[in-house]
């Protein structure tokens, strides 16, 4: 991530999402997600995917091609699977996903360590990939599980739970947490937790609303962009103005 951001000078992490589209149009929707590759990759430093790819073209067919066009760019992938199971299923989806090819996945910590995350991690270390951990979603809802008040195991004392899973992701030794830049207070203070050691994603930039600057400045180190992007009439076009802005960020 670090190399591909350097060389473009790019902090945008494209997601590769696209509207629900009917499985005759399969071949249309691959060749969509390949056009949009080829025309953004000047501007972007890694492609994340999530379902809305997965599930009409496959991991093994259609995702597998357009993981091999990104990375033949030099651009990283990342699976935006919210890994949210058992251990031993988590095992299996890591397996798989990092097979096809991603270098990441990212990893919802709600499931815990042990029979849940620990086996992702190990997985991810013998193939040399990475995970990255939910700390606080973009969504209006994040409030009622991210933002909820718990008792830290660890202090004893009251916490938000974001803070708990921040503190987590150093200590399970995560390559990334997420945090939406639609609550910059709340990337500033994981920014804090995590003293620069891990680097924050952050979604919901553009349609969603968050401020490429205030998300910046508040400590996220990539921005998340994905409709704004994907659906433009010109997604290179786009993709370099979210590129610029981030890049004239100080
Ligand atoms: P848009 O179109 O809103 O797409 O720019 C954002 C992309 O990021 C995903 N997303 C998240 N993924 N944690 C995540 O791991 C989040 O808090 C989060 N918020 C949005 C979303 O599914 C889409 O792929």
């Amino acid at each position: 991530m670090t190399e591909a951001s350097r060389e473009r000078e790019s902090k945008i992490v494209l997601a590769l999402d696209f509207p629900y589209e009917k499985l005759e149009n399969r071949k249309t929707l691959l060749k969509r997600a390949k056009k949009v590759i080829d025309a953004v990759s000047p501007y972007v430093c890694a492609v994340k995917f999530n379902h809305h790819l997965i599930l009409p073209l496959g991991v093994f067919n259609g995702v597998k091609k357009l993981l091999e066009r990104a990375n033949g760019k030099g651009l990283p992938t990342i699976m935006d699977c919210k890994v949210n199971d058992i251990g031993s299923t988590n095992q299996v989806i890591a397996e798989y996903y990092y097979e096809a090819g991603f270098d990441a996945l990212i990893a919802n910590p709600f499931v815990g360590w042990e029979e849940g995350l620990k086996p992702v991690f190990e997985v991810a270390k013998n193939r040399l990939k990475g995970v990255i951990v939910l700390v606080y979603m973009s969504h209006k809802g994040a409030s009622e599980g991210y933002g909820q008040m718990v008792v830290d195991a660890e202090s004893g004392r009251k916490t938000p739970q974001y803070i708990v899973f921040a503190k987590k992701a150093l200590k399970w030794g995560a390559d990334g947490v997420v945090v939406g830049a639609t609550y910059p207070e709340k990337i500033r203070e994981v920014h804090m937790v995590l003293g620069g050691k891990i680097p924050i994603y952050s979604p919901g930039v553009g349609v969603q609303g968050g401020d490429i600057e205030v998300a910046l400045k508040a400590g996220a180190a990539y921005l998340i962009v994905g409709r704004a992007i994907t659906m433009a009439e010109n997604p290179a076009e786009a993709a370099k103005r979210f590129r610029d802005v981030a890049r004239s960020v100080k």
